[in-house]
Protein backbone atom coordinates (compact mmCIF):
# COMPACT_ATOMS: atom_id res chain seq x y z
CA UNK A 1 0.00 0.00 0.00
CA UNK A 2 1.03 3.48 -0.30
CA UNK A 3 2.77 5.31 2.28
CA UNK A 4 0.68 8.52 3.73
CA UNK A 5 4.23 10.14 3.27
CA UNK A 6 4.19 9.56 -0.73
CA UNK A 7 0.68 10.00 -0.58
CA UNK A 8 0.94 13.84 0.30
CA UNK A 9 4.41 14.60 -1.11
CA UNK A 10 4.48 12.66 -3.96
CA UNK A 11 3.64 14.45 -7.02
CA UNK A 12 -0.15 14.58 -7.70
CA UNK A 13 0.25 12.67 -11.11
CA UNK A 14 2.30 9.52 -9.91
CA UNK A 15 -0.92 8.74 -7.85
CA UNK A 16 -3.67 6.22 -9.59
CA UNK A 17 -7.00 6.26 -8.14
CA UNK A 18 -6.26 2.97 -7.49
CA UNK A 19 -3.78 3.43 -5.03
CA UNK A 20 -5.90 6.01 -3.70
CA UNK A 21 -9.03 4.16 -3.02
CA UNK A 22 -6.70 1.44 -1.39
CA UNK A 23 -4.89 3.90 1.21
CA UNK A 24 -8.24 5.26 2.32
CA UNK A 25 -9.78 1.91 2.46
CA UNK A 26 -7.04 0.87 4.89
CA UNK A 27 -7.65 3.35 7.15
CA UNK A 28 -9.33 2.53 10.14
CA UNK A 29 -10.70 5.01 12.96
CA UNK A 30 -10.93 4.57 16.56
CA UNK A 31 -15.12 4.13 16.49
CA UNK A 32 -14.19 1.02 14.23
CA UNK A 33 -15.37 2.16 10.88
CA UNK A 34 -13.41 2.51 7.75
CA UNK A 35 -12.99 5.79 5.33
CA UNK A 36 -13.26 3.34 1.96
CA UNK A 37 -14.41 4.91 -0.42
CA UNK A 38 -14.13 4.75 -4.49
CA UNK A 39 -14.74 7.00 -7.37
CA UNK A 40 -18.00 6.64 -9.50
CA UNK A 41 -19.77 4.54 -6.49
CA UNK A 42 -22.59 7.13 -5.39
CA UNK A 43 -22.98 8.39 -9.29
CA UNK A 44 -26.85 7.03 -9.30
CA UNK A 45 -27.53 8.69 -6.58
CA UNK A 46 -25.77 12.01 -7.93
CA UNK A 47 -27.92 11.52 -10.83
CA UNK A 48 -30.88 11.68 -8.98
CA UNK A 49 -30.07 14.28 -6.45
CA UNK A 50 -29.09 16.99 -9.63
CA UNK A 51 -32.66 15.92 -10.78
CA UNK A 52 -34.56 16.97 -7.62
CA UNK A 53 -32.50 20.08 -7.08
CA UNK A 54 -33.27 21.41 -11.30
CA UNK A 55 -36.97 20.10 -10.30
CA UNK A 56 -37.08 22.64 -7.93
CA UNK A 57 -35.32 25.42 -9.37
CA UNK A 58 -32.69 25.40 -6.87
CA UNK A 59 -29.71 27.46 -8.58
CA UNK A 60 -27.40 28.03 -5.65
CA UNK A 61 -28.31 25.21 -3.08
CA UNK A 62 -26.52 24.59 -0.25
CA UNK A 63 -25.38 20.86 -0.09
CA UNK A 64 -24.30 19.02 3.14
CA UNK A 65 -22.07 15.95 2.48
CA UNK A 66 -21.68 14.03 5.66
CA UNK A 67 -19.11 10.92 6.37
CA UNK A 68 -17.27 11.86 3.14
CA UNK A 69 -13.68 10.05 3.31
CA UNK A 70 -11.56 10.92 0.84
CA UNK A 71 -14.14 13.62 -0.37
CA UNK A 72 -13.61 12.07 -3.85
CA UNK A 73 -17.39 11.26 -3.99
CA UNK A 74 -18.42 14.90 -3.14
CA UNK A 75 -16.28 16.64 -6.11
CA UNK A 76 -17.89 13.95 -8.33
CA UNK A 77 -21.78 15.26 -6.68
CA UNK A 78 -20.71 19.47 -7.30
CA UNK A 79 -18.82 18.11 -10.42
CA UNK A 80 -22.69 16.76 -11.36
CA UNK A 81 -24.47 20.01 -9.70
CA UNK A 82 -22.27 22.05 -12.07
CA UNK A 83 -22.75 20.10 -15.12
CA UNK A 84 -26.20 20.74 -14.83
CA UNK A 85 -25.96 24.67 -14.79
CA UNK A 86 -26.55 24.40 -10.60
CA UNK A 87 -23.51 26.74 -8.32
CA UNK A 88 -23.80 24.40 -4.94
CA UNK A 89 -21.75 25.95 -1.71
CA UNK A 90 -21.04 22.54 -0.80
CA UNK A 91 -19.56 21.91 2.75
CA UNK A 92 -17.96 18.04 3.41
CA UNK A 93 -17.43 16.92 6.69
CA UNK A 94 -15.76 13.32 8.32
CA UNK A 95 -14.99 12.46 11.85
CA UNK A 96 -11.24 12.29 10.50
CA UNK A 97 -10.48 15.24 8.28
CA UNK A 98 -7.12 16.63 9.74
CA UNK A 99 -3.83 14.48 10.38
CA UNK A 100 -0.49 14.42 11.12
CA UNK A 101 2.73 12.76 9.94
CA UNK A 102 5.45 11.92 12.39
CA UNK A 103 8.49 10.18 11.60
CA UNK A 104 9.52 7.88 14.44
CA UNK A 105 13.18 6.94 13.32
CA UNK A 106 14.63 3.99 11.48
CA UNK A 107 12.35 3.97 8.17
CA UNK A 108 9.10 3.73 10.18
CA UNK A 109 6.45 6.83 10.34
CA UNK A 110 3.00 6.82 11.68
CA UNK A 111 0.08 8.70 10.13
CA UNK A 112 -2.33 10.16 13.01
CA UNK A 113 -5.57 11.41 13.17
CA UNK A 114 -6.16 14.63 15.47
CA UNK A 115 -6.73 12.74 18.74
CA UNK A 116 -3.00 10.83 18.27
CA UNK A 117 -4.70 7.73 16.66
CA UNK A 118 -2.44 5.75 14.54
CA UNK A 119 -4.21 5.71 11.12
CA UNK A 120 -1.34 4.12 9.25
CA UNK A 121 2.84 2.76 9.70
CA UNK A 122 5.41 3.15 7.22
CA UNK A 123 8.13 1.10 7.14
CA UNK A 124 11.02 1.18 4.72
CA UNK A 125 8.67 3.24 2.37
CA UNK A 126 5.67 0.23 2.77
CA UNK A 127 2.04 1.62 4.12
CA UNK A 128 0.73 -1.00 6.45
CA UNK A 129 -2.32 -1.34 8.44
CA UNK A 130 -2.52 0.45 12.08
CA UNK A 131 -4.73 -2.33 12.84
CA UNK A 132 -4.74 -5.72 13.72
CA UNK A 133 -6.28 -8.81 12.74
CA UNK A 134 -6.59 -11.99 14.96
CA UNK A 135 -4.04 -13.61 13.14
CA UNK A 136 -1.38 -11.10 13.59
CA UNK A 137 -0.92 -12.90 16.85
CA UNK A 138 0.86 -15.33 15.03
CA UNK A 139 2.67 -13.69 12.71
CA UNK A 140 4.36 -10.92 15.37
CA UNK A 141 2.47 -7.96 13.71
CA UNK A 142 0.41 -7.20 16.68
CA UNK A 143 3.74 -7.01 18.71
CA UNK A 144 5.06 -4.65 16.41
CA UNK A 145 2.42 -2.22 15.80
CA UNK A 146 2.50 -2.27 19.90
CA UNK A 147 5.58 -1.23 19.62
CA UNK A 148 5.62 1.22 17.16
CA UNK A 149 2.41 3.00 19.52
CA UNK A 150 4.46 3.15 22.38
CA UNK A 151 7.19 5.44 20.11
CA UNK A 152 4.00 7.64 18.60
CA UNK A 153 3.03 7.88 22.69
CA UNK A 154 6.63 9.32 23.35
CA UNK A 155 7.23 11.29 19.79
CA UNK A 156 8.21 15.14 20.08
CA UNK A 157 5.18 17.38 19.11
CA UNK A 158 7.66 19.16 16.45
CA UNK A 159 8.57 18.86 13.34
CA UNK A 160 5.54 16.38 12.42
CA UNK A 161 3.60 17.55 8.89
CA UNK A 162 0.07 18.65 9.08
CA UNK A 163 -2.52 16.99 6.41
CA UNK A 164 -5.72 17.21 5.04
CA UNK A 165 -7.20 13.22 5.10
CA UNK A 166 -8.52 14.51 1.67
CA UNK A 167 -8.23 12.98 -1.74
CA UNK A 168 -5.73 14.94 -4.02
CA UNK A 169 -7.86 15.17 -6.59
CA UNK A 170 -10.12 16.39 -4.31
CA UNK A 171 -8.30 19.19 -2.69
CA UNK A 172 -8.04 20.84 -5.79
CA UNK A 173 -11.73 21.89 -5.76
CA UNK A 174 -11.00 23.09 -2.58
CA UNK A 175 -12.54 26.68 -3.14
CA UNK A 176 -15.58 25.13 -3.87
CA UNK A 177 -15.66 22.31 -1.15
CA UNK A 178 -15.69 23.49 2.45
CA UNK A 179 -14.14 20.67 4.41
CA UNK A 180 -15.36 20.01 8.27
CA UNK A 181 -13.86 17.76 10.76
CA UNK A 182 -16.97 17.04 12.41
CA UNK A 183 -18.71 14.23 14.61
CA UNK A 184 -22.11 13.61 13.13
CA UNK A 185 -23.07 12.07 16.72
CA UNK A 186 -22.25 15.38 17.93
CA UNK A 187 -24.83 18.54 17.10
CA UNK A 188 -22.84 21.10 15.53
CA UNK A 189 -23.84 25.16 16.12
CA UNK A 190 -22.03 26.13 13.26
CA UNK A 191 -23.96 23.47 11.06
CA UNK A 192 -27.82 24.48 12.51
CA UNK A 193 -30.38 25.54 9.72
CA UNK A 194 -28.42 25.56 7.03
CA UNK A 195 -28.51 22.99 3.83
CA UNK A 196 -31.35 22.34 1.33
CA UNK A 197 -29.69 19.43 0.23
CA UNK A 198 -27.81 16.79 2.64
CA UNK A 199 -25.92 13.14 1.81
CA UNK A 200 -25.59 10.89 4.04
CA UNK A 201 -23.85 7.63 1.74
CA UNK A 202 -22.24 5.03 3.65
CA UNK A 203 -22.27 6.27 7.25
CA UNK A 204 -25.19 5.64 8.65
CA UNK A 205 -24.95 1.86 8.39
CA UNK A 206 -26.62 -0.70 11.04
CA UNK A 207 -23.23 -2.72 10.99
CA UNK A 208 -21.46 0.81 12.76
CA UNK A 209 -23.76 2.26 15.30
CA UNK A 210 -26.42 1.09 17.32
CA UNK A 211 -30.19 2.34 16.81
CA UNK A 212 -29.91 4.74 19.70
CA UNK A 213 -26.16 6.54 18.08
CA UNK A 214 -27.92 6.30 14.70
CA UNK A 215 -31.11 7.79 15.78
CA UNK A 216 -28.78 10.75 17.18
CA UNK A 217 -26.70 11.28 13.60
CA UNK A 218 -30.26 11.34 12.02
CA UNK A 219 -31.64 13.78 14.52
CA UNK A 220 -28.74 16.07 13.79
CA UNK A 221 -29.13 16.00 10.17
CA UNK A 222 -32.72 17.32 10.37
CA UNK A 223 -31.06 20.61 12.70
CA UNK A 224 -28.76 20.71 9.51
CA UNK A 225 -31.76 21.08 7.57
CA UNK A 226 -32.53 24.34 6.26
CA UNK A 227 -36.07 23.96 6.59
CA UNK A 228 -39.37 22.44 4.83
CA UNK A 229 -37.88 20.90 1.66
CA UNK A 230 -35.06 20.06 2.30
CA UNK A 231 -34.06 17.00 0.54
CA UNK A 232 -31.95 14.24 2.78
CA UNK A 233 -30.34 11.42 1.36
CA UNK A 234 -29.35 8.27 2.88
CA UNK A 235 -27.58 5.01 0.93
CA UNK A 236 -25.37 2.20 1.72
CA UNK A 237 -23.22 0.54 -1.09
CA UNK A 238 -23.06 -3.27 -0.56
CA UNK A 239 -20.42 -5.63 -1.14
CA UNK A 240 -21.29 -6.20 -4.69
CA UNK A 241 -21.36 -2.54 -5.53
CA UNK A 242 -25.20 -1.74 -5.83
CA UNK A 243 -26.19 0.74 -4.16
CA UNK A 244 -29.56 1.02 -1.60
CA UNK A 245 -30.90 4.21 -0.44
CA UNK A 246 -33.65 7.11 0.09
CA UNK A 247 -34.12 10.25 -0.59
CA UNK A 248 -36.14 11.90 1.91
CA UNK A 249 -38.07 15.35 2.23
CA UNK A 250 -38.87 17.27 5.26
CA UNK A 251 -42.48 17.96 5.80
CA UNK A 252 -43.86 20.97 7.73
CA UNK A 253 -44.35 18.65 10.94
CA UNK A 254 -40.24 17.80 10.82
CA UNK A 255 -41.17 14.43 9.68
CA UNK A 256 -38.80 12.75 7.07
CA UNK A 257 -40.99 11.97 4.06
CA UNK A 258 -39.47 9.13 1.31
CA UNK A 259 -39.70 10.79 -1.99
CA UNK A 260 -37.68 8.40 -3.76
CA UNK A 261 -36.07 5.03 -3.36
CA UNK A 262 -32.54 3.30 -4.86
CA UNK A 263 -32.71 -0.42 -4.44
CA UNK A 264 -34.07 -1.62 -1.72
CA UNK A 265 -34.57 1.65 0.12
CA UNK A 266 -32.43 2.86 3.17
CA UNK A 267 -31.54 -0.08 5.56
CA UNK A 268 -32.43 2.76 8.06
CA UNK A 269 -36.02 3.34 6.96
CA UNK A 270 -37.44 2.69 10.24
CA UNK A 271 -35.40 4.91 12.38
CA UNK A 272 -35.69 7.92 10.49
C1 LIG B 1 -17.33 4.21 4.38
S1 LIG B 1 -16.88 5.89 4.46
C2 LIG B 1 -18.04 6.63 3.33
C3 LIG B 1 -17.40 7.64 2.39
C4 LIG B 1 -18.30 8.26 1.33
N1 LIG B 1 -19.47 8.91 1.89
C5 LIG B 1 -18.72 7.22 0.32
O1 LIG B 1 -19.85 6.76 0.38
O2 LIG B 1 -17.89 6.87 -0.52
C6 LIG B 1 -17.55 6.33 6.04
C7 LIG B 1 -16.96 7.63 6.58
O3 LIG B 1 -17.67 8.00 7.76
C8 LIG B 1 -16.75 8.61 8.63
N2 LIG B 1 -17.28 8.57 10.00
C9 LIG B 1 -17.30 7.55 10.87
N3 LIG B 1 -17.88 7.90 12.02
C10 LIG B 1 -18.23 9.20 11.89
C11 LIG B 1 -18.86 10.14 12.76
N4 LIG B 1 -19.24 9.81 13.99
N5 LIG B 1 -19.02 11.40 12.29
C12 LIG B 1 -18.62 11.75 11.05
N6 LIG B 1 -18.04 10.89 10.19
C13 LIG B 1 -17.83 9.64 10.61
C14 LIG B 1 -15.46 7.82 8.46
O4 LIG B 1 -14.34 8.58 8.80
C15 LIG B 1 -15.49 7.49 6.97
O5 LIG B 1 -14.73 8.39 6.24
Amino acid sequence: MISAHRYFNGPAESIDWRQEAEFFAAIRLQNRTYKKTAPGRLGQLDSLLVGLVAQRGWTEPAVLDVGVSSGITTRELLDALRQAGIKPAVTATDLALNGEIVDLGLGVRALLDSRGHPLQFEWCGVGLRAWNRRLDLLTGYRLLTAHWRRLVARAPRTGRQHVKLVSRQAATAADAIAFIEDDLSVRNPALLGRFNVIRAANILNRLYFGADQLRAMIANLAAYAKGPGTLIAVLRTHDDGTNHGTVYQLAQDGKFVPIERIGAGSEIDDLV
